[in-house]
């Protein structure tokens, strides 16, 4: 393992292909996507939206179909990140209500966002180094009334059954524990009660909801893009867990890894996508 894989969460690198993992979640999980939009207990529908942690636009875009009236400021620290974004809202006709800033946000001064009345942050806020601070800067961003969108998984998705691979059995949980030690040392915050950070920061939080997300592959259409979501996330996941995993599973996650192989995932019929987002939406309230 080397330093730089270590820092994939913030700054301007690509690595191990970050920017196809976000589109295809954005792909595989549309659905979910509406419905947490559609929940959002906004008071009138937003003009102004910063989305932080923009990523590729997973969240932009979704806010932009939601809200058709809003204009969006989307943020993040890779500019290959916003490139890929401005190219998506060219396609859509979308560029005149999209600005991409580049910012880190863990920055002391955060460059002007303007006075958004929604601002959204999907898997953003654990890269943060000082979370607390990034939530009170959000605070004092937003117009009073303005509502807080904080969207975070409970932890990376399951791709493979318990059962999985024959040889190997538990293979994939095994990652996880192996990953859940790593990133516990590098991006602490992933995985923290959103609430309490909230209310600190001045917030008042109007609610929390998770949804269980549970895909399976009987669509065909989707069967391919769970397959290279499955692919991509877990060769992601063996950077974090290749110093630590016995070498069995190691070798069991590489057939699995290897497209050409017998054994690759993508060979599988029982993959799924199982995952759970939970939002907390606060409002700005003094
Ligand atoms: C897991 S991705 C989520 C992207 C997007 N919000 C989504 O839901 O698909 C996290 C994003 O946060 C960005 N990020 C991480 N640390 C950051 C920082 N300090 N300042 C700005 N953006 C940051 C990363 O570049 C990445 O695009």
């Amino acid at each position: 393992m080397t330093h730089a894989h270590t820092h994939t969460h913030t700054h301007d690198h690509d690595h191990h292909g970050e920017a196809e993992i976000l589109d295809l979640d954005a792909q595989v999980l549309a659905e979910h996507l509406t419905a947490l939009t559609g929940w959002l207990p906004v008071q009138a529908p937003p003009r102004r939206i910063v989305d932080l942690g923009c990523g590729t636009g997973t969240g932009t875009f979704a806010l932009l179909d939601r809200f058709p009236e809003a204009h969006i400021t989307a943020v993040d620290t890779s500019a290959a990140h916003l490139q890929r974004l401005r190219e998506k809202a060219c396609a859509r006709g979308a560029e005149g209500r999209v600005r991409t800033v580049q910012a880190d946000l863990d920055a002391a001064d955060w460059p002007d966002l303007g006075s958004p009345d929604l601002v959204w942050a999907s898997a953003s806020m654990h890269h943060m180094a000082d979370p607390d601070r990034a939530l009170k800067a959000v605070h004092d961003l937003l117009v009073p009334g303005g509502l807080f969108a904080v969207v975070e998984l409970s932890g990376f998705p399951r791709f493979l059954p318990g059962t999985a691979p024959e040889d190997r059995p538990g293979l994939e949980e095994r990652c996880h524990e192996a990953s859940d030690r790593f990133h516990a040392e590098h991006v602490p915050h992933r995985g923290a009660d959103w609430g309490p950070k909230l209310t600190g920061a001045g917030f008042t939080v109007e609610d929390e909801r998770s949804i269980t997300v549970d895909i399976g592959t009987t669509d065909g259409s989707r069967s391919e893009a769970v397959g290279a979501y499955a692919l991509g996330s877990l060769r992601r996941l063996r950077h974090s867990v290749a110093g630590t995993l016995v070498l069995e599973d190691l070798a069991a996650l590489d057939r699995l890894l290897d497209t050409e192989g017998p054994n690759s995932l993508l060979r599988r019929d029982d993959l799924a996508v199982r995952t759970e987002r939970t939002v907390w939406a606060a409002r700005r309230t003094g």
